[in-house]
């Protein structure tokens, strides 16, 4: 079978089409490159055997989707990854973010629904709760009003496939609310590769680590935490590409109960910052040079999964502990460096 991978070259899709070729699906990667490279295909390729195929493509072109979807008529799902996702960067940029985020997704959605049948996979946030008030956060939680427009398009997003599947029968999605991912492929042919100053604290943590940023800044040790500092929820990437596999497996086998579904993809853990810096410093036997600075406007205190439904309805489970996630972040960093 046939499966799209868009943004398949970034982070969280690269590993995902490792994941899909091992569970014997062939895999399309559609990118445009804008926040990757061309060389991930040599990483997956490189742990799978496969490689890919791959067509350069930017999803804001509308001509160019149709054309893709003519092309590859035998499609038997979509798992849409590609998006921006820079929290500070939509603040400044709304509308390359609605455009791009939004745009594309409906552009997708169009074509999806002129198949016979579809299984859509749909890449959300956690950010839709904001500071949800209960600890661990169910699925039922409410989804609060956006801190940014990057988490705007992953609300929006949610309602259109909502509001599309409602009046498409035919169309089967699933939006996977992911908590925070981090770590690398266990192989350390493929990790994350941010470009330019890393946004989220585990790649900032490595890079300064590796010695190319000088020291990391905790933003706030006065939360009402236990050690002060806010808590996640820190999920492995492969364990997050499975719940992939495992979400559109449920779709093609036409296991789902509704034609839309929302799961929350965690580990049920939270941690602090503190103490992801701790486990920095277990698996890599160095001190990390960090300072505590000023709270950041708009981080919420704390955040993570209930993944019960996840478990029972999915049958699946985050198996990586923050430990084993953070050695693979730091083997990852120290190949790229080398
Ligand atoms: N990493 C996180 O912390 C996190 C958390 C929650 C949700 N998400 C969502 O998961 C998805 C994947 O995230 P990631 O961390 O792998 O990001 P990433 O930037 O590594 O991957 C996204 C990929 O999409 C591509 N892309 C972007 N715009 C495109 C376009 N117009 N046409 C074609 N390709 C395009 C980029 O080049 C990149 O390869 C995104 O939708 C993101 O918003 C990520």
């Amino acid at each position: 079978m046939k499966i799209l991978v868009t943004g398949g070259l970034g982070f969280i899709g690269s590993h995902t089409a490792v994941e899909l070729q091992q569970a014997g699906y062939e895999v399309v990667i559609l990118d445009d490159c804008s926040n990757s490279s061309e060389k991930v295909l040599d990483g997956i390729t490189a742990i799978t055997g496969q490689r890919p195929i791959f067509e350069k493509i930017d999803l804001k072109q509308k001509p160019d989707v149709i054309d893709f979807f003519k092309r590859h008529a035998d499609l038997s799902g979509v798992i849409h990854f590609a998006a921006s996702k820079a929290v500070g960067e939509s603040v400044e940029n709304p509308l390359l973010y609605y455009e791009n985020n939004i745009n594309t997704l409906v552009y997708i959605l169009k074509q999806l629904a002129q198949k016979e049948k579809a299984g859509f996979i749909f890449s959300s946030s956690c950010t839709v709760y904001g500071q949800a008030e209960k600890m661990p956060i169910t699925e039922d939680a409410p989804v609060k009003a956006a801190e940014s427009p990057y988490g705007n398009t992953k609300q929006i997003g949610e309602e259109i496939i909502s509001d599309t599947c409602k009046v498409t029968p035919h169309m089967n999605a699933i939006s996977l609310r992911y908590f925070n991912p981090i770590g690398a492929h266990q192989s350390a042919e493929i990790g994350e590769l941010p470009i330019g100053i890393p946004q989220n604290l585990v790649p900032f943590i490595t890079q300064t680590g590796i010695g190319l940023r000088e020291q990391l800044s905790v933003f706030g040790d006065d939360y009402p935490t236990e050690d002060g500092t806010c808590i996640r929820d820190y999920i492995h990437v492969v364990d997050l590409a499975k719940a992939h596999v495992v979400a559109l497996e449920r779709l093609i086998e036409g296991k789902n109960k509704k034609n839309y579904e929302v799961y929350n993809i965690g580990t049920g853990t939270g941690s602090s910052v503190l103490e992801v810096i701790e486990s920095f410093e277990r698996v890599s036997g160095k001190k990390l040079n960090y300072k505590i600075v000023g709270r950041r406007p708009g981080d919420v205190i704390q955040a993570y999964a209930d993944t019960t439904k996840a478990n029972k309805i999915l049958g699946w489970k985050a198996q990586s502990s923050l430990d084993e996630a953070m050695r693979l972040a730091w083997l990852w960093e120290q190949k790229i460096r080398a």
